[in-house]
């Protein structure tokens, strides 16, 4: 009877440790301060939208509509909150609706212009109200620069090559047709995408025909009025290797690409018939999520491995145009969902394998920004909700631009039932500055995680002088969101759980959180050992 109730106290015990998080478990991470080469390009930052759902139209687009405050047609809400992200980069019009695009139905007096069916996305009327006037004015407002997605579905070399010059040509007569609708300067647009998963909705290619197919398109993708393409071919999903293999080698024999795309979504389940809920779940789906996440890195290794062997001096950007999370939706046509804390991890985590691979990675762009898969912002009528995954970009903002710092982190394990993963991921930068610039991830949400950060190649005898900031995101529940009429239930805090301790800094990261932090005031400690000899 004795053994049974010490047992049962046992158990409780250990139960109410991992229910309250008394029980902190311990990591170390070690930066590299003296170590960076390779910048994280800010353009791993960037955002997509497509015409499907709500993105567009009523998302960033309402036209005439007076009851939404706008500026030519696009919310003037959403620009200030996007601008507040300094997004780098907005890739339009699609996704699949790319490769069924055909750009001279969206110029040209709107209401002249033709009604078309969205084919991919509920066949849904498409008034083409939103063209390449609408949507470069629009990057303009939002100081980001534009991907223009090409069709090669259903387009031709001569369709895109006219909507290039039409785009950036300084004269001829595609540029009086531009003037003539109401813009006289060139836009000067740099990123084009060859066509769209050509591997499926985009003319489900092979991946030997489809690497002929772009050698033809990009060879007609000339510079005009002095821009030079940037030409992003169409990549791989997921564990596709072969696909990035053949397109390699086309590479190799003729250097007709810059950028080389690669697509991969999370599914909580990982089974595209039953995805599972944006809201509604369980520790099983939260961690089975992040697993799938965490998948990211293997994809992001192997294709840049294959990228290797055929251009070693990494010429070739990867350029992930397409991740996020996609959940079951009420509509499958228009795939709104809503953003909870454990998208805000998903973020994180991409963004943290990003960062970490960024000699490769030079590209990256979150599906999509305006109430389509995992949004940075959603909207209703003249509401606007700002999403976990918003924060996330927000916070992890110092990242953009700034040298990657190499990082070795001895993680502990987050276990649920029969599935196991590293309970934090990290990412480290050094901005112009010489501030250093750390966010983490931890997964596990029932265990704070004490992690002990060393800073090699800094001063350690300075320590005094070092000063810490971050800030936090957290929120209650793993399925806490932010929702249209009510106060942000997911917003960063003031984070002041780091503290110098011992020549390092001592982190107490709270269970399923997201921690930027600024370590500011660095002494090289290279600078001292010069100065002493
Ligand atoms: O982002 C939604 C869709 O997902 C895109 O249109 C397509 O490229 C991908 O399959």
């Amino acid at each position: 009877m004795f053994f049974r109730i010490r047992a049962i106290g046992v158990v409780l015990s250990l139960f109410l440790a991992a229910e309250c998080g008394a029980e902190d478990l311990s990591a170390k991470l070690l930066i590299h301060v003296d170590q960076g080469k390779d910048k994280i390009s800010r353009h791993i930052y960037g955002q997509f939208a497509e015409h499907l759902g709500r993105c567009i139209y009523d998302g960033f687009w309402v036209g005439n509509d007076p009851s939404v405050k706008n500026t030519g047609g696009v919310r003037d809400d959403v620009v200030a909150a996007l601008r507040e992200l300094a997004i780098p980069n907005l890739r339009w019009p699609g996704g699949c609706f790319a490769d069924n695009y055909h750009w001279r139905d969206g110029i040209g007096p709107p209401d002249k212009r033709p009604e078309r069916s969205n084919v991919w996305w509920g066949n849904v009327p498409e008034s083409n109200r939103f063209g390449t006037h609408e949507f470069l004015g629009m990057c303009a407002q939002l100081g980001c620069e534009p991907l223009i997605c090409g069709n090669v579905g259903s387009g031709s070399p001569q369709e895109l090559e006219q909507w290039i010059e039409y785009v950036n040509a300084d004269r001829g007569a595609l540029a009086d047709e531009r003037r003539d609708n109401g813009r006289a300067q060139p836009w000067h647009v740099k990123f084009w995408g060859v066509g769209n998963e050509s591997w499926g909705c985009g003319g489900n290619m092979r991946p030997e025909y489809y690497a002929d197919v772009m050698d033809q398109f990009t060879t007609f993708m000339k510079p005009f009025g002095g821009t030079e393409p940037f030409r992003i071919a169409c990549g791989a999903s997921d564990a596709n290797t072969n696909w990035t293999d053949v397109l390699m080698q086309s590479y190799k024999r003729k250097q007709m690409f810059q950028g080389l795309s690669l697509h991969y979504y999370t599914l909580p389940t990982g089974d595209w018939k039953h995805k599972g809920s944006a809201t509604d779940f369980e520790e099983d789906s939260w961690i089975s999520t992040l697993k799938n996440t965490l998948r990211m890195e293997d994809f992001v290794k192997r294709h840049s491995e294959i990228m290797d062997k055929y251009d070693p001096q990494a010429k070739v950007a990867l350029v992930v145009d397409e991740w996020g999370t996609w959940y079951d939706s009420a509509d499958s046509a228009a795939l709104f969902q809503q953003n909870t804390l454990r998208d805000a991890l998903v973020a994180g985590i991409n963004l943290n394998i990003f960062n970490n691979h960024c000699r490769r990675v030079r590209m990256a762009s979150i599906a999509q920004t305006v109430n389509v898969l995992q949004s940075m912002i959603l909207t209703k009528g003249a509401e606007m909700v700002l999403t976990p995954s918003y924060y996330v970009f927000r916070m992890y903002k110092p990242h953009q631009d700034a040298t990657m710092l190499p990082t070795e982190l001895t993680s502990p394990d987050y276990v649920y039932e029969k599935m196991t993963i590293p309970a934090l991921t990290t990412a480290a930068s050094r901005d112009d500055k010489g501030a250093v610039h750390v966010s983490l991830t931890n997964a596990d949400p029932h265990h704070a995680v004490v992690v002990e950060c060393s800073l090699a190649g800094a001063d350690a005898s300075k320590t005094d002088e070092w000063k810490v900031s971050g800030e936090i995101l957290t929120a209650g529940r793993m399925n806490s969101f932010n929702d249209f009429g009510k106060n942000a239930e997911v917003k960063p805090t003031n984070f002041d759980g780091a503290k110098v301790k011992d020549g390092a800094v001592s982190i107490e990261l709270p269970g399923k959180s997201i921690v930027m932090l600024a370590i500011e005031n660095l002494t090289a400690a290279s600078a001292k050992d010069a100065s002493t000899k």
